[in-house]
């Protein structure tokens, strides 16, 4: 079993008793076969002699108002026997009042990637997000932390802060775990009824379709995705975005754009929001007859 530490004292202490390299996986808890992957991951990086440091935190930080912060799945007890059955050897789990002591005055700025795509549909959402991600590095002290795909515009805005602010971490990024239907595991999944879940499908299949169209060229891509989440579903899917992106930069995959790419898309089926990408390879149409 784990060490599992509720405040920070108690996480101090457990440190230091921690073998280098220190590997962090950061989660909202209510862990499933994604985090299972990102806790396997940092197993293997810390293997043989290190530790891996898994953090379970809801971080109100991050939620907007009328967003599902109230309903997010706290599940403790099994998210503890996860960590253990994945060989982590500490679980930090702390409440608010201890990631929190006082009014978070001071919070990290994501710049202008954190202000499109998921930023745009979210406000404040990565300046929560790259918050209490900051906390975490500065109090667990990894040498590396590990973050999914599944959130990708979030791995590359942690990413360019560990850069930015040097912050003397690796970050390390694991592709994204799927059920066998092809949707993208997600806690919210759980508040999915089984029609929703249906409609929801429309996501994997259209990063498919996309993926396909690659070698046809970006505004391929977008047409062949685009036509698959018009597909006529009950319950209807309601669209955020749909984008081709420069994996790096997140700016929109022009014309002229050849090479690695991310196709992404945000939308909701009944009341939950659902998120999903895949990357691909585009080849250059700007200059085609
Ligand atoms: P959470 O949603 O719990 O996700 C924790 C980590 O698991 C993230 O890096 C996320 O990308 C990864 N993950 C979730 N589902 C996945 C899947 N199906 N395949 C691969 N990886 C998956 O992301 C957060 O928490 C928070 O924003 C956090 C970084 C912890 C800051 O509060």
């Amino acid at each position: 079993m784990p060490v599992v530490a509720r405040t920070r004292l108690g996480l101090a202490a457990a440190r230091r008793g921690l073998a280098a390299p220190v590997v962090l996986v950061p989660t909202m808890g209510a862990l499933h076969e994604g985090h299972r992957a990102l806790i396997r991951r940092a197993r293997q990086i810390a293997s043989p002699n290190g530790s891996v440091v898994v953090s379970v935190f809801v971080n109100p930080l991050q939620f907007g108002a009328g967003e599902d912060l109230d309903r997010y799945p706290r599940t403790l007890k099994d998210d503890i026997l996860i960590v253990a059955e994945e060989g982590g050897d500490l679980l930090f789990a702390p409440g608010a009042p201890q990631m929190y002591p006082r009014p978070q005055l001071i919070t990290v700025d994501p710049g202008p990637v954190g202000r499109i795509l998921e930023g745009e549909s979210r406000p404040g959402h990565f300046a929560g997000v790259l918050t209490v991600v900051a906390k975490l590095l500065q109090l667990v002290r990894p040498d590396v932390a590990v973050f999914g795909e599944k959130d990708a515009q979030q791995l590359a805005l942690v990413r360019r802060m560990a850069a930015d602010l040097d912050l003397g971490v690796e970050i390390a990024g694991v592709p994204i775990v799927r059920d066998p239907d092809g949707l993208a595991i997600s806690s919210r999944n759980r508040f999915l009824s089984p029609a929703e879940r249906r409609t929801a499908l429309l996501l994997p299949a259209a990063l498919r379709a996309g993926q396909e169209a690659a070698p046809d060229g970006p505004a391929a891509v977008r047409k062949a995705a685009g036509e698959v989440l018009a597909t006529r579903a009950d319950p209807p899917l309601e669209l955020d975005y749909l984008a081709l992106v420069d994996p790096d930069t997140f700016g929109e995959a022009g014309e002229d754009h050849a090479g690695p790419a991310r196709l992404l898309v945000a939308a909701r089926v009944g009341t939950t929001r659902l998120i999903d990408n895949i990357p691909l390879s585009l080849e250059c149409h700007a200059a085609d007859d």
